[in-house]
């Protein structure tokens, strides 16, 4: 029988027989390792995602100790800070105020002025791998597309940029389940040091402002105090991290998935319109953003088993997504699957702001690879990280 186990590299290898175990079994598991309840199907993800008993977080409405919960030690408080007051991590009104003003700069039709921009730097990147005759699909073309396109929006100059992707990796490490206390202390420092970061650039955008979204936020921040410094701070982290680094993933997770399947991959480089489809598919079929967590802020029932107020559940997005109820076949990779309902980017409130964004960079990605890398091959078997929420490759070696 296949177990759920995060720390198991062959669960993390390959998750789904897992999933397919629990959605057997039953809606709600309680998961003893982490103290939670485990979600399994769509209908059930889906529902709750959209269901205001829960939250991201319970601190607008409870301390630690009124939720039965133990405050983090004050030594973590850097992080906390900083991720508690980025929108992501709060609940309405506050959410609501600061996912507005954000928003502005995301619409489908602002995104859309960024293509022809996206699509160069795309087919650059490529053309450089195929000079190279090969190299890493992570690091050559995966991470540096992202980082450009993110920290270009915020107006993060060209220098500064290296350091963006070891500060957003520490910070993502207690996103894990259970993090341990090293990867508290590495999350604390990048904390720290990121955030001083941007309180010095906000500085300088305030003195001097650009045509960049950290000025566009300064701008309406002095015009009505609509963000509070940390909440500016915080905004920015979390759009430079969650700007990049399921992208990154997706990128590699979906190139994998590709160069697994030949006979799909051959249909693609064959019709290049099959790449909308193909996006999404390989969105839904090798999840990037495994889990995803609620706390219950009033009891709930689910499929009969009650789940009491201070609970928390992880709602399993891999799981969802492989659900055959709302997917024919679910372990079959089908680059034109067309009814495509997947989870990937969430639902509800918190429904990824970047999405447009994401799917204009995937498909830019994949276009330049077809047309500049016909012969794209898998140069050596690649390795998973260990991470399991967070779900990737170490690195994806390609010859061309
Ligand atoms: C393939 C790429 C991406 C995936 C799979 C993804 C996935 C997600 C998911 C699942 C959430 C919601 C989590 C929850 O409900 O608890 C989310 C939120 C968010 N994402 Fe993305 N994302 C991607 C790319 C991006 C990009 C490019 C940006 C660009 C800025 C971005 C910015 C955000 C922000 C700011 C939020 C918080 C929204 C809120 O709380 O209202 N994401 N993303």
């Amino acid at each position: 029988m296949a177990a759920f186990d995060p720390w198991d590299p062959a669960f993390v290898a390959d998750p789904y027989p897992a999933y397919a175990e629990l959605r057997a079994r039953g809606r709600v598991h309680h998961y003893e390792p982490t103290g939670q309840w485990l979600v399994p199907h769509h209908a059930d993800v889906s529902a709750l995602l959209r269901d205001r008993r829960l939250g991201r977080t319970y601190l607008h409405r409870f301390t630690h100790e009124e939720f039965g919960r133990t405050p983090p030690p004050p030594e973590h408080e850097p992080f906390h800070t900083l991720n508690d007051h980025g929108m992501l991590d709060l609940e309405p009104p506050d959410h609501t105020r600061i996912r507005r003003l954000v928003a502005k700069a995301f619409t489908p039709r602002t995104v859309e002025r960024l293509v022809p921009y996206v699509r160069g730097l795309a087919g650059e990147l490529v053309s450089a791998l195929a000079e190279a005759g090969g190299g890493d699909l992570l690091t050559d073309l995966a991470e540096p597309l992202p980082v450009a396109v993110i920290a270009e929006m915020l107006g993060i100059p060209e220098a500064d940029r290296a350091a963006l992707r070891p500060w957003s990796a520490e910070i993502c490490g207690m996103y894990e389940l259970n993090p341990s206390e090293e990867t508290a202390r590495r999350a604390v420092r990048a904390s720290v040091e990121f955030s001083e970061y941007l309180r010095e650039l906000i500085a300088a955008r305030r003195e001097k402002p650009g045509e960049d979204l950290i000025s566009g936020l300064i701008a309406a921040h002095d015009a009505g105090d609509r963000l509070t410094e940390q909440e500016m701070v915080s905004t920015c982290v979390l759009l430079l991290n969650a700007g990049h680094e399921a992208t990154v993933n997706a990128t590699v997770n979906g190139w994998w998935a590709l160069l697994r399947h030949p006979g799909q991959l051959a249909a693609l480089r064959a019709d290049h319109s099959l790449v909308p489809t193909a996006v999404e598919e390989l969105l839904r079929y090798d999840t990037p953003l495994q889990l995803f967590e609620r706390w219950v802020l009033e009891d709930i029932e689910i499929g009969g088993t009650v789940i009491p107020r201070g609970a928390e559940l992880a709602l399993l997005f891999g799981s969802a997504n492989h659900d055959p109820a709302v997917f024919t076949d679910p372990g079959r990779l089908d680059l034109t699957r067309a009814d495509n309902p997947h989870i990937s980017f969430s639902a509800g409130i918190h429904y990824c702001i970047g999405a447009p964004l994401a799917r204009i960079e995937l498909a830019a990605l994949m276009t330049a690879l077809l047309e500049r890398a016909p012969a794209l091959a898998l140069a050596a078997e690649p390795e998973r990280r260990p991470n399991f929420v967070i779900r990737g490759l170490t690195g994806l070696p390609v010859s061309l």
